[in-house]
């Protein structure tokens, strides 16, 4: 009590002195209340009162892409009235926010054929497919009116299947929950054993050696100094009979692997995967599909500030602007000129568009390493994740060339479900990314086979893959830099002339539509400042 009051007391005085703001940071620091999360930059964006007021005209606005940061910069400067238009190479607008449903076809750069045939409702989001709470994303999710559910990323059910490892656990497919049980329960009685047998004596003193101890016991679950401090397992493993009523007291899941068993299974790995900043729960996605986003953001711009079937050729920056020429969908080149021009399409596209923006422009571009990527949507007849496994949504991790399988995390209980068989990249997707699309999916229904058995072939009714690497004007899942603190990333953060660059790769969010709607807003601010000072 004396030490709250006098707390109280504390805290009433940095309020007199500092202000409410002051109070709540002093709070946070003692650990009473919540820090606020960080935040994106506060963002401002352009008015029509900026151009009214100062007795300007809008400028107009050439935009290279319909993916999410094209549409973010059309969509800001449209607030302001720039006279925005689009040029998009493909049919649709979002880039690699693409949700396929039936009757979505694409052919991909080596000339195959898909036709996506899934069901009504089912749809695969083969691009972005989670929303961090902290993205700027679910502000404009807000703003356009894009509804929101919540996308399971862990699941305590979901498994962890590794083959190529030595053990008793390989090739076993293990729930995250009991992984997790093991792994903690292992790692405490090591910790536990060590600290008192004296190992960490110069680390600690003898009442934390007694907190650790404490602590670990009850993050291990493991027993007491009279049981050697021996992790042997508990309900933290999960049931193979659940509990019940009456005297079913529920038959906790044997037997506890051994600890080498363990250890070398590699099962706690994975764990730290939702330590991520941007993969922890809870996390997010649009109802009906992640195409929600881009779809809102083409309406909110209107249908005729968007060329689709435009495939730039040609950016020219002159001296009181620039000028873009692309051939439209019926194959006739055309040429337009604006005051600014926002090539917002991958690197290594651009890289290869005729240009006057300069050899080092032409270098920084191709500097971007393209990571190739891979998904396949499986739609099955029958929930039996859910139906026979209890699995509702989350993600399975396995060291086979899949990498994941994620369940999905809307239409509970219905009758059909859209799972992810892979998402790989790296060589994975590449060798997927080689086969058609029907060995593709008899090498992922093999795999998954071992994890699930043989429903998951049994069951299948349809399916659909997309190599990102092999998908046009796309080309990869996303970028890497060798470095983003070289002169190649600063260069193309830099105008160039009157030519912006935009997207999630000019960004610390790669792969992330965060990163492409921070980037539209930087480029947004620049071009506006840059026109309320000429
Ligand atoms: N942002 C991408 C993902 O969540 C890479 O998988």
């Amino acid at each position: 009590m004396a030490v709250a009051a006098s707390r109280r007391d504390f805290l009433r005085s940095v309020g007199v002195a500092g202000g409410a703001g002051v109070l709540y940071s002093t709070m946070g620091a003692l650990g009473l209340a919540p820090v606020p999360d960080a935040r994106a930059e506060a963002y401002r964006p352009p008015s029509p009162g900026d151009f009214t007021l100062t007795g300007r005209a809008a400028k107009k606005v050439l935009i290279l892409g319909a993916g999410v940061a094209g549409l973010a910069t059309a969509y800001e400067l449209g607030k302001a009235g720039y006279d925005c238009h689009i040029l998009e190479a493909k049919d649709r607008p979002g880039g690699r926010n693409w949700t396929v449903r039936g009757g979505t076809t694409e052919t991909d750069l080596d000339g195959r054929t898909q036709r996506a045939t899934f069901s009504d409702g089912e749809y695969l989001n083969a691009g972005p497919a989670r929303l961090p709470q902290s993205h700027v994303s679910l502000d404009y999710c807000r703003e356009l009116g894009v509804e929101l559910q919540v996308f399971t990323n862990q699941n305590a059910n979901a498994y962890i299947h590794h083959a190529n490892v030595p053990g008793a656990l390989a090739g076993q497919s293990v729930r995250w929950r009991t992984a997790k049980a093991d792994v903690y329960g292992y790692v405490s009685e090591l910790l536990a054993k060590a600290t008192d047998q004296g190992a960490l004596d110069a680390e600690l003193t003898a009442d934390d050696k007694e907190r650790l101890l404490s602590f670990l016991r009850n993050f291990g679950a493991i027993g007491g100094r009279a049981d050697g401090w021996s992790y042997t397992g508990t309900s933290r493993r999960g049931y193979s009979v659940e509990p019940g009523a009456g005297l079913e007291a529920g038959t906790v899941l044997g037997s506890v692997p051994a600890m080498s068993d363990v250890i070398s299974s590699g099962i706690g790995t994975r764990f730290s995967f939702e330590f991520g900043y941007d993969q922890a729960m809870l996390m997010f996605q649009p109802v009906g599909g992640m195409d929600a986003i881009p779809r809102a953001l083409a309406e909110a711009i209107g249908r005729r500030r968007v060329s689709y079937g435009a495939e730039v050729t040609a950016v020219t920056d002159r001296a009181d602007g620039a000028e873009v020429t692309w051939r439209d969908g019926r194959g006739r080149v055309r040429t337009e000129t604006a005051d600014f021009v926002v090539a917002a399409i991958p690197p290594m596209v651009m890289a290869r568009v005729r240009h006057n923006l300069g050899a080092d422009v032409t270098a920084a571009l191709r500097y971007a390493t393209p990571t190739p990527v891979g998904k396949i949507g499986l739609e099955y007849r029958r929930r039996w994740w859910e139906e026979d496994e209890r699995l509702y949504g989350g993600i399975t991790n396995t060291d086979l060339d899949l990498s994941t399988i994620w369940y999905p995390s809307h239409g509970f209980h219905g009758r059909r479900g859209t799972v992810v068989g892979y998402y790989n990249f790296g060589e994975n997707a590449l060798a997927y990314s080689r086969l058609p699309h029907e060995e593709r999916l008899a090498r992922a229904l093999d795999r998954g086979v071992r994890i699930h058995g043989e429903k998951y072939r049994s069951e299948l009714a349809r399916s659909f893959s997309v190599a990102w690497h092999r998908t046009p004007f796309i080309e990869a899942g996303w970028v890497g830099w060798p470095s983003q603190t070289g002169p190649e990333y600063r260069l193309l953060n830099e105008p160039a002339g009157h030519v912006y660059f935009a997207g999630d790769w000019l960004s610390h969010a790669i792969a992330w539509q965060h990163g492409a709607f921070t980037s539209a807003r930087k480029v947004v601010t620049e071009i506006h400042e840059r026109v309320l000072s000429a």
